[in-house]
């Protein structure tokens, strides 16, 4: 055997036993076990990116119990030996990737699944996990609890930046966006409320399923699942399904329904401001339960705790800080919870132009008492975790809103706001993206006066 020949034959068995041996073969390694976030430990995963979810979940009130189908498509960003989804809590029967069963196991808030075979990078896959159990919110320290809470009646699935795996297996980091539709069975004359369309509403045997599509690419903290007794409106706006849903234990003609019966209207002012609204649905749920002591944007359908109408008026900021979300943060969404000033500065800065062109304090007072007001001391860009609701995050990011648009102009201004959001729609980006982004359409440079108004440790100059 010539030197050449021989080392061809050894090629060939090595490639066999590598066949063979699988795991061994290092053209495929386990994924990461998270995104690397390091303001949410854990969360998201790595080596592969989720296109859609497919969840079918059953909740009965009387006993608390979920169960659970998802069918994950997927596309391998690298060769997987193994990989992890997320899931808090619940017991996982079964898990199949591409039709064949593979192994799983648990490691706390990890699923980790081996595939019978490795997975090449670029290959796109489907795993189906079926799972069951008692949903149990997440602790997420000084930001309250998030995730699957029963209420009695019902249950409400939110959260931020973490609830999703409380009630699915999902890669559960906002930079691994994916569409969905869900289908939700509750018992007949509850209503199970989620992002999105209404594609049904089927009744079988004393249950009823709803069945919800949401379309346009969605962060997996944006996702909600609302069951229990509520006052469900149907309708549309502008050419699209709208529905909005009071619980019961809000009074019919009281200030949250009069709240949510704005939705359209400020709907429509911010899409002047901004550009086209971004999705295909719009909505909004007023939820009763107490611990529910924020509003969050869920995607097309945010959720409003019972705090924001307890002075006996409607609350329309809220609904403008909300709906603003739909541009900034769900649309346009932080590759990082660093950056979560990009959401909160911009719905910030929605809340003084609603409240202005409503008849309000004007966006200069805003300004000025808001600027008054600011602990220059604490950044607003990569607050920390413990301060990523804080004041700093929220009112410096809406100053520094208002001082770019001092700086640039009011022309400007809105240009780079109505171009970022259409170009970077359905995406992810960065505190550096945005700043390239208003500097290019200004044509100047910003990222000194956004660096003094975001992060500087003294009060700016006004501009
Ligand atoms: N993003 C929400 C808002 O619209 C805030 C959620 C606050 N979350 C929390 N756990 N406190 O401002
Ligand atoms: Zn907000």
């Amino acid at each position: 055997m010539t030197r050449g020949r021989w080392y061809a034959a050894a090629q060939v068995v090595a490639l066999l036993l590598g066949g063979c041996t699988g795991g061994d073969d290092d053209r495929f390694r386990p994924g990461a076990v998270d995104a690397g976030d390091p303001y949410v430990p854990g969360a998201g995963n790595g080596g592969y990116d989720v296109e859609h979810y497919r969840l079918k979940v059953r909740y009965d009130p009387g006993s608390d119990r979920l169960t659970g189908e998802a069918t994950i498509t997927a596309t391998a960003t690298a060769g997987l030996s193994r990989f992890n989804l997320d899931l808090a809590g619940l017991t996982v029967d079964r898990v199949d990737v591409d039709g064949a069963p593979a192994k799983h196991r648990r490691d706390d808030a990890e699923l980790i699944v081996t595939p019978a075979h490795g997975l090449p990078a670029g290959r796109r896959f489907t795993v189906d996990v079926a799972y069951a159990g008692v949903p149990q919110p997440l602790p997420i320290g000084e930001l309250g609890s998030g995730g699957f809470q029963a209420t009695g009646d019902g249950a409400i699935a939110l959260g931020q930046p973490e609830s999703a795996s409380t009630w699915f297996p999902v890669d559960d980091h906002p930079s691994d966006k994916a569409t969905y539709d869900v289908e939700v069975t509750v018992p007949d004359g509850l209503a199970a409320l989620s992002n999105g369309v209404l594609r049904s509403r089927a009744g079988r045997d004393g249950w009823t399923t709803w069945s919800w599509s949401e379309g346009s690419p969605m962060a997996s903290y944006l996702t909600t699942l609302v069951i229990g007794n509520y006052r469900v409106s149907t309708g549309t706006h502008a050419g699209k399904p709208m529905v909005t849903a009071v619980a019961a234990g809000l009074p019919a003609d009281g200030p949250a329904a009069a709240s949510l019966a704005r939705t359209g209207e400020i709907a429509d002012f911010l899409a002047g401001r901004f550009g086209p609204y971004p999705f295909d649905a719009y909505g909004g749920i007023a939820v009763a339960d107490d611990r529910i002591r924020y509003a969050l944007e869920t995607q097309s359908r945010p959720v409003y705790g019972p705090g924001f109408f307890r002075a006996g008026r409607p609350d329309t900021r809220v609904v403008a800080h909300e709906l603003a979300h739909q541009w900034f943060g769900d649309s346009v969404s932080v590759a990082r919870w660093s950056d979560i000033w990009l959401n909160e500065g911009f719905a910030t800065y929605a809340e003084w132009l609603w409240t202005e062109h409503d008849g309000g304090r004007t966006v200069g007072r805003a300004f000025a008492t808001e600027y008054a007001a600011t602990d220059w001391t604490r950044p607003s860009l990569d607050p920390g975790r413990p301060a990523m609701f804080g004041d700093a995050v929220y009112r410096r990011g809406a100053l520094a809103v208002h001082a770019l648009r001092r700086a640039v102009g009011d022309d400007t201004f809105f240009r780079i706001l109505r171009g970022w959001t259409a170009e970077r729609r359905d995406g992810a980006a960065t505190t550096a993206d945005f700043v390239g982004y208003a500097e290019r359409v200004g044509g100047r440079p910003l990222r000194a006066l956004l660096d003094a108004w975001l992060v500087g440790g003294t009060a700016p100059a006004l501009p």
